[in-house]
């Protein structure tokens, strides 16, 4: 099976390259090597490989240069992405499409893929416009929708900052389920080789705030008390509940990731810091 993924050199798209790679040949393509707004580029590498499945996991994901940069943030996650469903359905390429909890306002918990999203920030608003090209321009499509993914890139920054007893400045409010890079990478795999295309909610097995989820970090390095700073910062706008049901993964018979802390104390020890 050949699989081409956007953003490989993300926090997601590393990961799923390096777990793909065993079972796919894979095409990993970074910015430097396919800017996705090149519209031209994405075809002509589409037409060179021509995948089975393109996993398009680039995005500009950054809160607040999303919401200073309106028109950017369109154009890579909501027409750059229009334009490579067009491009895969064309090419008879599967479509896997990575969205986000943000799609929804947060104003209440564990929403399925039945609830109407209500986006209340530019990443939201982008990433929902780029969900409805997809479902317009390419039938064979998976939306995947998540929240706080963490891999090595972020547990190695969480690292780096306990290490050098910065403090940690956060939305204690926010509530989410912190979810495993390589169990959702996994969950790709598992439904990219399926035909039951749609839209699934993938997190990892409950919730906790955000004060829980970086305390659990920083119990796994330090047995000192958390050295945080609590802030809701007025011009970041960000929905408090980012919990999903995985309503559809479970109908369809797709197996749940594991509860969110085990899973996450798991990887971190697994995980080789050069301590
Ligand atoms: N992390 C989460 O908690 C989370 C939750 C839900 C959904 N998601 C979604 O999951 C996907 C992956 O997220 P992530 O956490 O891996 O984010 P990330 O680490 O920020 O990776 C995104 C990648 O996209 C690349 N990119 C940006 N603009 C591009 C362009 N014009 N052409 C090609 N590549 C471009 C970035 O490259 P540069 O570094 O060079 O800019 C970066 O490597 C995104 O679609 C995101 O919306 C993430």
């Amino acid at each position: 099976m050949k699989v081409v993924i956007t953003g490989a050199e993300g926090q997601l798209g590393h990961h799923l390259k390096k777990a793909l790679c065993k079972k796919c040949k894979v095409y990993a393509f970074s910015r430097k090597g396919l800017d996705i707004c090149n519209f031209k580029q994405a075809e002509d590498m589409v037409n060179d490989i021509k995948p089975d499945v393109i996993i398009h996991a680039a995005a500009v994901t950054n809160i607040q240069n999303a919401e200073l940069n309106p028109e950017h943030t369109i154009l890579v996650n909501s027409r750059s992405t229009q334009n490579l469903a067009d491009i895969s359905r064309k090419y008879n390429s599967k479509f896997v499409f990575i969205s986000s909890a943000y799609v929804f306002d947060g104003k209440k918990a564990y929403y399925t893929e039945k609830d109407i999203p209500n986006p209340i920030n530019m990443y939201g608003k982008s990433k929902l416009w780029g969900e409805r090209m997809v479902r317009d321009y390419q039938p064979n499509h998976f939306i995947i929708r998540s929240s706080w993914i963490y891999g090595e890139k972020f547990i190695r920054y969480m690292f780096d900052k306990i290490m050098n007893q910065d403090k940690f400045c956060f939305d204690e409010m926010q509530i989410g389920s912190p979810t495993n890079v390589l169990e959702f990478s996994d969950f790709i795999f598992q439904v990219m080789q399926t035909d039951a295309y749609g839209t699934y909610h993938v997190t990892n097995q409950g919730d906790c705030s955000k004060y829980e989820y970086f305390n659990t970090i920083y119990n796994e390095f330090t047995n000192k008390p958390i050295q945080h700073e609590i802030r809701r910062n007025a011009s970041m706008i960000i929905p408090t509940n980012c919990t999903l049901d995985n309503m559809e993964a479970r109908s369809r018979g797709f197996h749940n990731l594991l509860p969110w802390k085990d899973s996450l104390i798991r990887f971190i020890r697994e995980m080789d810091l050069g301590r």
